[in-house]
C-alpha cells in the first residue's frame, strides 16, 4: 500500500497525533469574555511528561529550598530600597521596559494603570495602587522625573527624588512593574499560544511539515499553562495564606482580571491596553530590549519563508493550512483566516511569531524577571533576591508627600513572610529553569532535505543574532550554555532560551 502523503485532503485519523480527538480551545471558564481561550482538557500524556519534567521540580523545591528561601528572606528585608540608579536600571534595562512609553519628546512614562483592576481587593492589610513613572531620556540615559500617584479624581501626587515620600512612591512603581509584567504582558505571551499549539496537534497531520515544525516548540505549554490556570493551590491560589508559596497580594480569581487586560483589552483605556492582536507582537525597537527581541525574530522569518515557500510549493492551496487557519482565527484575535493565511507572506510570519512567541520573547522575560530584578550580588542561598518585587506592600501608598518619611530597607514595607514566599515563588515559577532541549538543540522531523538544510542555516543564524543581541545587552538571556564540561554547565543550561513555554 503507498504511504498517504501530507497534502491529500482525505488522510485517515490516524494519521494525526491524537486520532482527530486531540485539545482543543474553549471559553476561559473564569472570565470567558476577556480571557484567551484555554485547554481545558489536556492529553494524559502531556500530564505526564508535565508531572515528570516540570511537576517534580516544584515539589523538590518545596521540599528542599525552604531553609534558603528563608535565608533570602532575611537578607532581603534588610535590603536597602533601591538606588535611584538601581531603580532606573530595573525600570528601563529589563523586562519591566516593555511598560515604557514615549509619549513627546524626551519624556517616557510607564504606567501602570491596570493595578487598578486589583486595587479594591487586596488581601487584608496589603495594598497596591495604580502608580505612573516618569523618566526623561537622554540617548540611551534614562533618568527618573517623578511618581506620579493618583489621590482622588483627576488629581495626581507628584512625587519626585529626594521627597519624604520617594522611597515608598518607588516601591510602588516596581510592584506595579511586576504584576503588569507578570498578569497582563506575560499572559499573553502564554495563553493565546495554546490556541495554536492546541490545533495544531488535533487538525494537521504528524507528517505534514507545519506540524513538524510547531509540534517540536509545543511539549509543555498546554500543561503548564492548565496548571497556571486551574489549579486551586497553585501560583494563583484562591487562598494564598493556605500555601507556603503564594506571594501575590490577592487571591488568584482577583488577580486574573489583570489577564484581560492583555487579551480583550481595556474599552475605557484602549490608549494603553488596545485588544490583543497576533499578528502585532511587541518588539518596540527604540529600546534595548524590544530591540533584542526584534534582531531575534529575523532568524525564526527567514526560516519559516522557507517551510512555508515549501509546503505551498507541494501544495499552493494546502487543506490543512486552510483549515488550521480558519479554526485559529475563530478562536483568537488577529490570526488569519483561511483565505488571509495564503497571501504572501502571511503563513511565514504566523509561523515565525508562534515559534519567537514561545521561545525567546517568552524566557527571556523570566531570564530577566530572574537576573535583572535583583541587587547584582546574589543572597545567602546562592540564587538571586526577590525583595526589590515588591510583591506585597504593607504600607499604604503615600497621599502625602511627608508618607512613608521612615522608608529606607525593604522590611520597612514588607513582612519576612510576604518575602520569604516570593523567594519560593521565585524558585518555583518565575526563574528560568530550561530543560534540555533548548531552542537551539532543537530538531525538527523534516524528512525533505530542503529543510533539513533550512534547519542548519536556522541555527547558524541564531548563533550570529546571539552575538548582536549580547553586544547590545549583555545582560539578555543566553542562547547557549558554553563548555559542557564546566561543572555549572548544567545550572547555565536551565537559564538558556528555551524551546518552549515550560514555566
Ligand atoms: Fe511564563
Amino acid at each position: 500500500m503507498k504511504k498517504p502523503q501530507w497534502s491529500q485532503p482525505d488522510l485517515a485519523a490516524d494519521q494525526f497525533l491524537y486520532q482527530r480527538k486531540g485539545p482543543w480551545p474553549q471559553p476561559s471558564p473564569s472570565y470567558p469574555m476577556e480571557h484567551a481561550p484555554e485547554i481545558l482538557n489536556i492529553p494524559p500524556v502531556e500530564t505526564l511528561l508535565w508531572n515528570q519534567a516540570i511537576g517534580s521540580r516544584y515539589f523538590k523545591t518545596l521540599t528542599f529550598y525552604p531553609g534558603g528561601a528563608a535565608a533570602n528572606a532575611v537578607a532581603g528585608s534588610q535590603l536597602p530600597i533601591p538606588s535611584d540608579a538601581e531603580f532606573v536600571r530595573m525600570m528601563t534595562n529589563s523586562v519591566h521596559a516593555r511598560c515604557l512609553k514615549n509619549v513627546e519628546g524626551n519624556i517616557w512614562v510607564s504606567r501602570f494603570y491596570a493595578m487598578d483592576l486589583i486595587a479594591d481587593a487586596t488581601l487584608q492589610g496589603t495594598y497596591s495602587w495604580p502608580v505612573n513613572c516618569v523618566f526623561s531620556r537622554n540617548g540611551d540615559q534614562f533618568s527618573c522625573v517623578s511618581i506620579n500617584v493618583p489621590v482622588i479624581a483627576q488629581q495626581q501626587l507628584e512625587v519626585r527624588p529626594g521627597d519624604p515620600a520617594w522611597n515608598l512612591a518607588k516601591a510602588y512603581a516596581l510592584q506595579g512593574a511586576s504584576y503588569i509584567g507578570l498578569f497582563v504582558v506575560h499572559p499573553a505571551l502564554h495563553f493565546p499560544m495554546d490556541t495554536v499549539n492546541a490545533i495544531t496537534k488535533t487538525a494537521v497531520p504528524h507528517t505534514h511539515p507545519l506540524f513538524q515544525l510547531l509540534s517540536a516548540h509545543s511539549s509543555y505549554a498546554l500543561a503548564v499553562n492548565n496548571a497556571v490556570l486551574e489549579t486551586e493551590d497553585g501560583v494563583l491560589s484562591s487562598n494564598p495564606p493556605g500555601t507556603w508559596f503564594d506571594p501575590l497580594t490577592a487571591t488568584g480569581l482577583v488577580i486574573k482580571r489583570m489577564f484581560g487586560a492583555g487579551y480583550a483589552g481595556l474599552p475605557e483605556r484602549p490608549d494603553l491596553y488596545p485588544k490583543y492582536n497576533y499578528m502585532t507582537p511587541w518588539m518596540d525597537t527604540s529600546i534595548d530590549y524590544g530591540r533584542c527581541l526584534s534582531l531575534y525574530f529575523e532568524p525564526f522569518l527567514s526560516f519559516c519563508t522557507t517551510v512555508a515557500s515549501e509546503i505551498l510549493k507541494a501544495s499552493p492551496n494546502d487543506t490543512y493550512v486552510e483549515r488550521w487557519a480558519n479554526y485559529i482565527s475563530a478562536n483568537l484575535y488577529g490570526f488569519p483566516d483561511g483565505k488571509e493565511i495564503f497571501v504572501p507572506g502571511v503563513l511565514a510570519k504566523a509561523l515565525a511569531i508562534y515559534m519567537w512567541d514561545v521561545t525567546v520573547s517568552h524566557a527571556a522575560d523570566h531570564y530577566s524577571y530572574a537576573n535583572d530584578i535583583t541587587p547584582q550580588a546574589p543572597g545567602p542561598a546562592g540564587t538571586n533576591l526577590a525583595a526589590w518585587k515588591f510583591l506585597r506592600l504593607r504600607v499604604p501608598p503615600p497621599k502625602e508627600l511627608s508618607d512613608g518619611a521612615g522608608v529606607k530597607l525593604v522590611g520597612d514595607v514588607c513582612e519576612p513572610d510576604d518575602l520569604y514566599r516570593a523567594e519560593m515563588a521565585e524558585e518555583m515559577f518565575f526563574k528560568s529553569a530550561t530543560i534540555w532541549p533548548n531552542l537551539f538543540d532543537t530538531t525538527y522531523a523534516f524528512t525533505s532535505p530542503q529543510l533539513l538544510q533550512a534547519q542548519l542555516k536556522f541555527h547558524a543564524d541564531l548563533k550570529i543574532i546571539s552575538g548582536k543581541v549580547a553586544a547590545i545587552m549583555p545582560n539578555f538571556m543566553p542562547l547557549v550554555a558554553g563548555d559542557p564540561e564546566d561543572p555549572k554547565y548544567s545550572e547555565r543550561y536551565s537559564r538558556t532560551i528555551s524551546a518552549s513555554i515550560q514555566y
